[in-house]
């Protein structure tokens, strides 16, 4: 159902006010609203003249370390340039008075629902985050939390104990998701806790987040949609077509 009155509204926050468990998903399209482009498809991430899903692989980085790290190194203050905008604040808002089950998994990792205040227990980087590093050094365990985002760029900094060169702590294409990232969802969705999941600006075509809606469906929950495009993939109840940006406040105002 397209929402288009202020009954389907109603009917959308009815339904939410009735539900144990909400699954938020986050993708591209609601960061897209705050300036920062998708990776893919129309109007994606261009730098330098280099595609950005060609700079966010493994093998990138195996190849030319330092591109890849000034890629992100770019992206991250772009990041600290942007705010977070009216979807993030209002899914925000929702997850720290929300009093029963709430999950948020994104797939952006520009730490912008953080900086909307998103409570960090209810919050799973899916993708990880660009403010942080990992050695690459498989058998080190060295990893920075919110490091120095000044750090200079005119090379790739080593790991303090083991010398390997540090990276991103985020997932490149080809890469797998973090397994205690999967669990938690996973948990989330098959304890039944899920009546309703929100899939606010994604493409629905990146595993894992486009499984876990047919999961929640499968066990009878509802969707709704926060996307400008009706050409999603995603089979809904609600369809709130727009930006995210403005649908979210409204949709989740009085809860
Ligand atoms: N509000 C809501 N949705 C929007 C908006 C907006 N203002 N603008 C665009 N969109 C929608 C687009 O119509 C599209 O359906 O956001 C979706 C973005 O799709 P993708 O770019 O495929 O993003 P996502 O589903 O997050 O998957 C991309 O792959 O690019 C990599 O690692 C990157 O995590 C990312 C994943």
């Amino acid at each position: 159902m397209s929402v288009t009155s202020d009954a389907d509204i109603n009917s959308f926050q009815t339904y939410l006010q009735s539900c144990r468990g909400i699954l938020a998903l986050i993708g591209a399209g609601l960061s897209q609203a705050s300036g920062i482009p998708p990776f893919r498809g129309l109007n994606c991430e261009n730098w330098n003249g280099y595609d950005a899903s060609d700079l966010c692989t493994p093998e990138a980085f195996c190849e030319d370390p330092l591109l890849v790290w000034q890629f992100h190194a770019f992206c991250r203050q772009r990041a600290l340039k942007s705010n977070p905008n009216g979807g993030h604040i209002a899914l925000a808002k929702l997850a720290s008075i929300w009093e029963k089950d709430m999950l948020t998994v994104t797939q952006n990792f520009d730490g912008l629902s953080e900086r909307a205040g998103h409570p960090q227990e209810y919050l799973v980087d899916m993708h990880g985050n660009l403010f942080n590093l990992r050695c690459t050094n498989v058998q080190c365990n060295f990893r920075k939390i919110d490091f120095d985002p000044n750090l200079g760029t005119s090379e790739v900094p080593k790991c303090p104990k083991c010398s390997a060169l540090l990276r991103p702590a985020v997932v490149w294409f080809g890469e797998l998701v973090p397994y205690n990232h999967i669990v938690a969802t996973n948990e989330a969705i098959e304890t039944n806790r899920v009546d309703l999941v929100l899939c606010i600006g994604i493409s629905a075509e990146v595993w894992p987040a486009a499984g876990y809606i047919s999961e929640v469906v499968k066990r009878g929950g509802k969707v709704a949609v926060f996307n400008p495009d009706s050409g999603t993939k995603v089979k809904c109840d609600w369809f709130f077509k727009g930006g995210a940006e403005q649908w979210l406040p409204i949709a989740l105002n009085n809860i």
